[in-house]
């Protein structure tokens, strides 16, 4: 009995760094995927649903976005000019969280990732307290037509 024991845990152990070997082989070349930018670069801050880490929630930011722009485009190309460089004057979804938290630091990440994990955000708003819009509008597209 107890020797069955220990080799289910070995067995565990096995699996479990197998899973993370897979998990942290990220796929190079393909666009980035803006939820795992966001567990990579934005997660240590940012939590999703409140109550927050050391910065505001990402859905009632992504909400608060949906608000003021009227297409998803609008809406990732100004979160994506603050990412790069956030700024007092930037700021749209909460001014009181820079008094709060203090202002975000810049992200050394490139725009690819900075407009998949931008689109991430937007998807996890809600539009006019319509519900979740987390069927539609999912897909990153190429972020071509998006850099003006
Ligand atoms: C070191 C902590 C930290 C990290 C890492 C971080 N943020 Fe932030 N973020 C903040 C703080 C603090 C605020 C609130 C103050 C402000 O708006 O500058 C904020 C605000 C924001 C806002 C609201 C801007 C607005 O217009 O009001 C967005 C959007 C945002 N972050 C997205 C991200 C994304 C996406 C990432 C990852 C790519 C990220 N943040 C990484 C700390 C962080």
């Amino acid at each position: 009995m107890k020797h069955l024991r220990s080799k289910n845990a070995i067995g565990t152990a096995i699996g479990i760094s197998a899973l993370v070997t897979v998990l942290s082989a990220s796929p190079v070349a393909a666009a980035p995927d803006g939820k795992e930018v966001f567990d990579r670069n934005c997660s240590v801050c940012h939590s999703i649903m409140p109550p927050p880490k050391s910065a505001p929630p990402i859905v009632p930011i992504a909400s608060r976005y949906r608000q003021q722009f009227a297409s998803k485009e609008k809406g990732i190309a100004r979160m994506v000019s603050f990412l790069k460089s956030p700024s007092k004057e930037k700021v749209l979804a909460d001014p009181q969280a820079v008094t709060r938290f203090g202002l975000m630091p810049p992200l050394q990440l490139s725009n690819a990732e900075l407009t998949a994990v931008a689109g991430w955000v937007w998807d996890q708003g809600t539009a006019g307290g319509m519900g979740r819009g987390a069927g539609a509008g999912r897909g990153q597209g190429n972020g071509g037509c998006i850099q003006k």
